[in-house]
């Protein structure tokens, strides 16, 4: 294309303060991306990167429609609540914009397979900023499993202990949540949000394509819950996939100490580490050599890529609609369960509230060690 990438953002406080920071301080300040933001649109204007956007001269809109009125964009950036993802996902594609939204891209399955229909439709690309599948080192570790060089998968491992305050659990209204007021799928858990990393990374790993991802066929699993939320805040489980790959997931809030994402990817041929002792992605051959595909980075690599695909730089929507089906289904899958009353709650003498860096949360007791101990070994502990 010619000209400046036109690039609107919907969703600028919360996580899309990262947004702004990358088009003001990274694309701004880079002679290799082109770009104009030309519409910020969020109903709370108060927060600092909301007005940081404005301040740099960017237009402010009150609605989608407002802004498509009258107005066109190469690129529509969305970080905003799941419940509205798609919604504004199928708005902008049917206004001509190419999107860029924040995972997860929905509540439920049905409605990623609704926003592809759309997408079909409007012949624009969807990228979903599961930030790790846009990672350089996570890319080359696939195409590496893809050729057969680390042999067959024996068992995913994936760990994700964040300890998270009462003041988290509170800071929006749709935390927590099963559905929005008006009906829509929000399912936002900790294997929906906070996790949705370490879950959603376990099956692209595994994809047979670079941008596809294993489909999980069956779910062994226990759900936890501490918080104040209708969903869970803790979960362990074993997927299998139709590739015929295990995968080990534990993820908590309730929890006092940080650890991962953290994965431990065992094939036949050896061991690939990520997040355990660092943040490199690095291979560990059976004969002992070990391979260091590098450091898995930061958020910004999903909007580079997006722009470069609009500049015609070869294709980088390595995280699709269709990539994050298999994350969805294992999603609802764990849903299923919580239906079903498979969630175990806990209060009284088997929590405590400790401190979360300076704010006040709730930890199950044991369940730390529980869920490292299980990781280690390599086994699913209920
Ligand atoms: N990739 C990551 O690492 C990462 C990290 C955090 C959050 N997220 C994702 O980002 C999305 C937003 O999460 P959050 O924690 O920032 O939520 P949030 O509720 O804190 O913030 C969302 C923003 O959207 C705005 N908003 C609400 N309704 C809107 C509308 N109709 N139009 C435009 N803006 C509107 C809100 O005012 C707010 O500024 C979620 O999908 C979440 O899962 C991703």
């Amino acid at each position: 294309m010619d000209g400046k990438v036109k690039i609107l953002l919907v969703g600028a406080g919360g996580y899309g303060h990262m947004y702004v920071n990358a088009i003001l301080d990274e694309l701004y300040k880079s002679e290799d991306y082109p770009i104009e933001a030309v519409g910020v649109i969020d109903p709370v204007h108060t927060s600092p990167s909301y007005i940081r956007m404005v301040e740099a001269g960017v237009t402010e809109y009150d609605s989608m429609e407002q802004f498509y009125k009258d107005n066109t964009a190469d690129l529509c950036i969305i970080s905003t609540p799941i419940s509205l993802h798609k919604e504004q996902v199928i708005c902008a594609l049917k206004h001509g914009s190419n999107v860029l939204c924040e995972k997860p891209a929905a509540g439920c399955v049905q409605d990623i397979k609704d926003m592809i229909e759309a997408r079909k439709q409007a012949g624009k690309f969807v990228s979903v900023g599961f930030q790790l599948s846009y990672s350089q080192p996570v890319l080359d570790l696939k195409k590496d499993i893809i050729n057969g060089v680390w042999g067959k998968p024996v068992l995913i491992k994936s760990i994700t202990m964040f300890p998270r305050s009462y003041k988290y659990f509170g800071r929006s209204g749709w935390v927590g949540k099963k559905y929005s007021r008006n009906g829509v799928a929000i399912m936002d858990s900790i294997a929906n949000n906070a996790a949705a990393h370490a879950l959603h990374n376990v099956f692209f790993i595994l994809g047979k394509e670079l941008n596809r991802a294993d489909m999980p066929v069956s779910c062994d699993c226990r759900l936890y819950r501490a918080n104040d939320i209708e969903t869970y805040d803790g979960v362990s489980a074993v997927f299998k996939t139709e590739s015929g790959a295990d995968i080990l997931y534990y993820a908590a809030h309730p929890v006092e100490h940080t650890f991962g994402p953290a994965f431990e990817f065992i094939f036949e041929n050896g061991k690939i580490a990520l997040g355990i002792d660092n943040k490199n992605v690095v291979g560990v051959f059976s004969d002992g050599t070990v391979k260091d595909y590098g450091n898995v980075g930061g958020h910004l690599a999903k909007l580079f890529g997006a722009v470069d695909t609009i500049l015609g730089r070869g294709d980088k929507i390595y995280c699709g609609l269709e990539t994050v089906l298999p994350h969805a289904t294992a999603v609802e899958m764990l849903d299923r369960e919580m239906e079903k009353g498979n969630v175990m709650r806990f209060g009284g003498s088997d929590v405590k509230t400790v401190k979360m860096k300076d704010e006040d949360g709730i930890i199950i007791k044991g369940l730390e060690e529980k869920f490292l101990q299980g990781f280690k070994d390599g086994v699913l502990v209920k």
